[in-house]
């Protein structure tokens, strides 16, 4: 294990089932829809768990990437979402899509962004998550659930599978709580 990482949240094995039951579901969920199904991975840190679970869903599906960012360096949120990176398609009325995070903390990017690609005339909106934080919710958001989560959370801070701390421990293959020591200093 990473000498920074204080333990591990969710393990390789726990992952693995994870995507697969989330595959599942939309499997179920999308069957004979008539729509096109697009997994829309918000970058970075949702690169890792997106290819996984895109690998186990049998339906055709589609993927595209937007980039925001809500977040300064660091493990403040700044309240602010802004689009560095944006969805240029003209056919989203025949599209139905899965937004998906790596986490949800206070849930203002998701939210954001279902209002975003609703307004932008995609057919359907619906979001899924590898972590949630609910205890950090905002409070105007306390209402506010994915529609496929892999597991909830404490309220620790987390890296690994894309989840980072200044960029660095994305590609750890599992999710561990990050040693207070590395960002208190
Ligand atoms: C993280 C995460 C979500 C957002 C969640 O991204 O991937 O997009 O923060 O926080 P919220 O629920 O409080 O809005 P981050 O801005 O850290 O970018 P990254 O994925 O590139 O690391």
């Amino acid at each position: 294990m990473n000498a920074n990482i204080l333990k591990i949240l969710v393990n390789e094995e726990e992952i693995d089932r994870i995507t697969t039951r989330i595959a599942a579901e939309i499997d179920r969920d999308y069957q004979n829809t008539g729509h096109k199904l697009l997994l829309l991975c918000i970058l970075k840190g949702s690169v890792v768990f997106m290819g996984d679970l895109m690998k186990k869903i049998t339906l055709p599906v589609e993927i595209d990437f937007m980039k925001v960012s809500s977040y300064g360096s660091g493990t403040a949120s700044s309240g602010q979402v802004n689009i560095l990176l944006d969805l240029h398609r003209k056919d989203l009325p025949d599209v139905d899509i899965i937004v998906v995070e790596d986490i949800i903390d206070s849930g203002r990017t998701l939210s954001y962004l279902i209002e975003y690609l609703r307004l932008k005339g995609a057919h359907s909106v619906k979001t899924c998550t590898m972590l949630d934080k609910p205890d950090r919710r905002d409070e105007n958001l306390r209402d506010f659930y994915p529609d496929y989560v892999g597991q909830v959370i404490p309220d620790e801070f987390v890296v690994g599978y894309g989840l980072d701390y200044d960029e660095q421990y994305r590609a750890l293959p599992y999710v561990g709580v990050l040693s207070p020591a590395v960002y208190s200093k």
